[in-house]
């Protein structure tokens, strides 16, 4: 019997905005991602200057994780699970971003939340920016393309780091910044999740969208720094999004296009694994008339701290050519690949393409990685008797927790955990529906905000606690 290494970090991934409801309550301040409508997979979410009357905002409610974090904790615990990821939202902590003191109701919230999993034995991996940024800060600021952001984050870093010293030592700078620069109308979307601005509101999109870029790379560093310096215990990385890219043919200059799509979701981990901005990019940039500011400060930042780890959220692969007929284009804007079925979602089902990215990035920086997300979202029906069955997220999980262990047995990768995302119903990210379900538990909560909130445990519930109980034995 074929398990994973000891001590493999077995779990799940959540992210506040999405599950925690209590939209304002004890003191937290206007996210930008409470100002983002419902979609669908054919409608894009809305993002609104300004709440509307009868509109629905997903995240105010969400699955009210807020308030019963305690009985959702007690099942993941049941499931066994060693892990939990989690954000902090940065407005519950600094409602304007730039308030004089920290909101204790904030603070004292997410020391309870990590107490609770502490109790079960569960390890909290806490992410820092998960989407949750104060719209004060957008606002006020300019978002990420001022430097007084990078400092108003250090400081919510700092709040944070020194508030749950001694509980929590898995730290995460930030989740996918490296959807930031949009590809695509629906990387529109990651743009506003990352800033707070979408590509359309930006004056000078190239000049601002480098900038920002810069600043949270820059952040991510510091928070490093930061949190290093709280305690040299803490293990410090950063999550990023990765698709694996392949090219259509073998003619190389589809493999050129492949590599350069693969390339551009690289240069923020370069930069914070390498003690360095990467030239490359800043020839890039000024080539293109942009010109960063680049500190003396700022150099030393990137040379003094390295990530102690990386995380990878790994939903699927895209085919890329040199040139692409767009009505031939899948979800992301790349190709359809022949040889793979997709989600209902229309997102491409490849386990093979997290074993390339994991020996992609093993090979590359030599750290070690976790998969900080990976799972598939799908239409769940709840029967009668309160039983639902889910055989597709199983044989989706299943043969992906395979390629982990192909990748770390043959291939030689240093990977410690397996976070699934979303191991409880939450608000989907891209579409705002609750019908994108990917939990092991089920959460009665339609679209339109109707439902009992009542848990109920999926098939997969009992199939992840026996992965769990066999370290990956059963697979
Ligand atoms: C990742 C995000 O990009 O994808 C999560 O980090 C998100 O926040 C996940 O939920 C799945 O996407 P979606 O749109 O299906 O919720």
């Amino acid at each position: 019997m074929k398990v994973f290494p000891d001590n493999f970090l077995w779990g799940g991934s959540i992210a506040m905005h999405q599950c925690e409801g209590a939209y304002l309550e004890d003191g937290k301040g206007l996210g930008i991602m409470d100002l983002v409508t419902k979609g669908s997979v054919n409608t894009p979410r809305m993002m609104h200057q300004t709440l509307q009357a009868d509109t629905i905002y997903p995240s105010h409610e969400a699955i009210d994780f807020y308030h019963t974090y305690k009985e959702d904790i007690a099942l993941f615990a049941k499931m066994g699970f060693k892990a939990l990821r989690i954000s902090i939202d940065w407005s519950r902590i600094y409602p304007n971003g730039d308030d004089k003191e920290p909101n204790k109701l904030g603070l004292v919230h997410y020391e309870k939340v990590i107490d609770t999993l502490l109790e079960y034995g569960i390890e909290p991996i806490v992410t820092l920016f998960h989407f949750e940024m104060p719209v004060a800060v957008v606002k006020n600021y300019h978002s990420w393309i001022s430097r007084e952001t990078v400092d108003m984050f250090v400081r919510f870093v700092e709040t944070v780091g020194l508030h749950l010293k001694n509980k929590v030592k898995y730290w995460v700078t930030f989740n996918e910044m490296n959807h930031m620069d949009p590809m695509s109308e629906l990387s529109d979307f990651f743009t506003y999740m990352n800033t707070g601005y979408t590509f359309k509101q930006l004056e000078d999109p190239k000049n601002e969208l480098a900038i920002m870029g810069y600043h949270m790379t820059l952040a991510s560093m510091k928070a490093v720094e930061v949190l290093h310096h709280i305690d040299e215990q803490n293990q410090v990385g950063c999550v990023f999004g990765l698709t694996a890219f392949y090219p259509k043919t073998c003619n190389p200059k589809d493999n050129l296009e492949a590599q350069k799509m693969q390339y551009r979701d690289y240069y923020q981990i370069d930069a914070m694994c390498n003690g360095a901005f990467p030239t490359y990019k800043i020839k890039e940039y000024k080539a293109n008339g942009i010109q960063l500011e680049i500190t003396d400060e700022d150099h030393k930042v990137f040379a003094n701290n390295r990530l102690d780890f990386i995380g990878l959220n790994y939903y699927a692969s895209e085919v890329v050519a040199s040139s692409i007929d767009e009505n031939e284009a899948s979800f992301f804007g790349g190709l359809k690949n022949p040889y793979l079925k997709e989600s209902d979602w229309g997102w491409q089902i490849d386990p093979d393409g997290l074993r390339f990215l994991l020996d992609n990035l093993s090979r590359r920086y030599e750290l070690p990685i976790i998969i900080t997300e990976n799972g598939i979202g799908a239409v769940d029906v709840l029967e009668n008797d309160g039983s639902i069955h889910d055989p597709y997220r199983i044989a989706y999980l299943e043969a992906h927790l395979k390629a982990i262990q192909e990748a770390i047995e043959e291939d030689y990768v240093d990977c410690f955990g397996y976070l699934m995302w979303g191991p409880i119903d939450l608000v989907s990210a891209t579409t705002g529906e609750m019908k994108k379900r990917y939990g092991f538990i089920y959460v009665d909560k339609n679209d339109d905000g109707t439902g009992t909130g009542k848990r109920y445990e999926k098939d997969s519930f009992a199939w992840y606690q026996k992965v769990i109980e066999s370290n990956g034995g059963i697979l």
